[in-house]
């Protein structure tokens, strides 16, 4: 079964959609995971529901996050970014799919449990698992007094305010946020320099604003969606930092656009999707100006040669040569906090291909924002 978030005490005003209403919440939404949390002095952060002192801290020898859809994508991105800064091996895994292989649990792991709802019955049934084996769970959580959240021994609560929209915005960009401030908290009692730790406190403070800014694009953008709309079939494409983005991306478009969209590795595209590519494909890049930037241009000349449509989400210094893309741009942050800007467009993209197909865009057909039975 599946439960409706009750809306009665947050409206959507003069907001068509509360989905709408939620992305541009983000710039403040963003400012409320992050309050009270940084240490601009030592570079860290401070998160007193986790529980855990830099004993329990230093412990910790791999990183297990556990989620469900947009949770799941960006507990990946979240692994990602503990594994960066922290030096700790760290992945993502679908908590639908977790208890079913007879998990191992380790007592150095450290499990993240991250739910909007904190309801949804995998992810919590995830958490029960590695608690029955022995495992130290906590919880990136939305909603205060969850079922999650209660079953999980300590946490970060995402203080995003109640999310309605079926496609989760703010409080997915608000794990993100999450998962900065732990991977930077387990850097800091570990090897990362209190200059690194210091440029990333920096780098989240500039975070709101700059989410702002992209938001303030929305209107160029209206016309490149109507044109993905119109797609039967499109790919979603990153690397590292970028493919869970791609695939958070893919999702969004899916669940409220109906349109067959996959996320894939921009580097696997010789090994296969490479010969869906023509006309009629087109193909969402997230092409970051990192060390992958030459790599990941060289697969867009793949496609173009192809004629395969390209939208590329991209920072202004990124020369795209002599391929033909619409280039969305986004201000840059420090590279492993870039994800989060990147993933606000492809919010946007998706928003508007369901507004001109003139679909229900809070509540899009057969999915709930919360399942809560299995
Ligand atoms: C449902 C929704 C997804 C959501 C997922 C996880 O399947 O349709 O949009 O990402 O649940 O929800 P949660 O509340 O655990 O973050």
């Amino acid at each position: 079964s599946q439960v409706d978030v009750d809306a009665s005490a947050y409206d959507a005003g003069e907001h068509e959609s509360y989905m709408r209403k939620e992305m541009l919440e983000q710039p403040t939404t963003a400012q409320a995971v992050l309050r009270g949390r940084l240490d601009d002095r030592f570079g860290t952060a401070h998160l007193g529901g986790l529980d855990m002192d830099a004993r329990d801290l230093r412990a910790v020898r791999r990183v297990k996050v556990l989620g469900c859809g947009s949770a799941y994508y960006v507990g990946q991105m979240g692994a990602g970014l503990i594994e960066e800064l922290a030096r700790i091996p760290a992945d993502a895994e679908a908590a639908s799919e977790f208890r079913y292989r007879d998990p191992v649990i380790e007592p150095d792991t450290l499990y993240v449990a991250v739910s909007q709802s904190g309801e949804t019955i995998d992810t919590l049934l995830a958490v029960q698992e590695v608690r029955r084996k022995g495992g130290r769970c906590v919880g990136l959580v939305n909603v205060v007094g969850s079922a999650i959240a209660r079953e999980c021994d300590g946490g970060i609560y995402l203080h995003a305010g109640p999310e309605v929209a079926v496609a989760s915005t703010k409080a997915l960009t608000n794990m993100f946020l999450g998962f900065a401030l732990l991977a930077l908290q387990l850097g800091r009692v570990r090897d990362l320099s209190i200059a690194d730790g210091r440029r990333l406190v920096a780098g989240l403070e500039r975070l709101p604003a700059q989410i702002e800014e992209v938001l303030a694009g929305e209107d160029d953008l209206v016309e490149v969606a109507r044109g993905l709309a119109e797609a039967r079939s499109l790919f979603f494409i990153g690397r590292v930092r970028g493919f869970p983005v791609a695939r958070e991306g893919a999702q969004k478009f899916k669940e409220i656009s109906y349109c067959h969209a996959e996320a894939y590795q921009t580097s696997e595209l010789k090994h296969g999707p490479l010969a869906l590519i023509d006309p009629d494909v087109p193909t969402v890049a997230v092409v970051p100006h990192d060390e992958l930037t030459e790599r990941n241009v060289a697969a867009l000349h793949e496609i173009a040669a192809r004629q395969g449509p390209l939208v590329v989400v991209t920072h202004e210094e990124v020369d795209l040569g002599e391929v033909g893309a619409r280039r969305i741009v986004v201000p840059r942050n420090e590279p492993e906090l870039d994800p989060i800007l990147l993933t606000i467009p492809l919010q946007l993209l998706a928003y508007h291909a369901a507004q001109h197909l003139g679909h229900d865009i809070d509540k899009p057909r057969n999915l709930a924002k919360s399942v809560t039975v299995e």
